[in-house]
């Protein structure tokens, strides 16, 4: 992976099951942008350039099949326990890479988003970034409260960082993207590490 130079080897161990992995760096300079918020129950609609997930005609039924996926017990077993410490290990790299750049600072109030067991809210902990919470639709108590990323449960300009690996499960992307730059402060930083399948050879 070309895009990993300064990467170390376990995040090439990370991502070896991806076909293609980009790291997108969106440096958001807030600007109001004066839109409504979220819906409590959105209605599918047409998203302009960027579509609702495919496979889904209702809100609801996605958000079953998340919590699905999520409550998995056999997953959620595997994710705190054989992955536990190896996906910390390479997320705190990954932080500590954004640290040394200048993205992210002790003192920032992190925000992972969509974080499932909060292997990267402890990551952030563990690199010194204290005030570090994530959300998804299934808490996991302390490091992930429950929220769903098309609305989140938090006032406008709370964070100072934002990171997530799942914008690719959202169902209204544009609704994911807004809702970030709702609650981050002016100057804020959003990482989104997203997986690009069968668009790049
Ligand atoms: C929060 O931000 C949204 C979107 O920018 C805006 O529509 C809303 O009025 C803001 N709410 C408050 C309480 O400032
Ligand atoms: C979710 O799982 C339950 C049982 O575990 C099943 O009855 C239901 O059909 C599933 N729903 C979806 C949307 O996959
Ligand atoms: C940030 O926190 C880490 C871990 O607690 C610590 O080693 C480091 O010195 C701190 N950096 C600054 C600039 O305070
Ligand atoms: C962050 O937490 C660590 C471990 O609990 C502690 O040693 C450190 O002083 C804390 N840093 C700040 C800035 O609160």
């Amino acid at each position: 992976m070309k895009a990993n130079r300064t990467a170390p080897i376990v995040l090439k161990y990370f991502f070896i099951s991806l076909i293609f992995s980009l790291l997108l760096l969106l440096l958001f300079s807030y600007q109001p942008h004066h839109r409504n918020p979220p819906t409590d129950d959105p209605e599918p609609s047409d998203e302009g350039d960027l579509r609702i997930r495919p496979g889904y005609s209702t809100y609801e039924g996605y958000i079953q099949r998340q919590l699905n996926k999520t409550l998995n017990p056999k997953l959620r077993n595997l994710w705190t326990t054989r992955d536990w410490d190896r996906k910390i290990n390479v997320f705190s790299k990954f932080f500590t890479d954004l640290k040394q750049k200048g993205l992210l600072k002790n003192e920032s109030k992190a925000l992972c988003v969509g974080a499932r067991v909060g292997q990267e809210v402890e990551a952030l902990k563990r690199v010194g970034v204290n005030d570090s919470v994530g959300i998804d639709l299934v808490p996991y108590p302390p490091l992930v409260l429950r929220g769903d990323f098309h609305n989140q449960p938090f006032e406008n300009e709370t964070f100072d960082f934002e990171f997530s690996n799942v914008f690719d499960h959202a169902l209204y992307p544009s609704k994911f993207v807004e809702e970030i730059e709702r609650t981050l402060r002016p100057g804020g930083i959003c990482v989104l590490h997203v997986a690009l399948v069968s668009t790049v050879g």
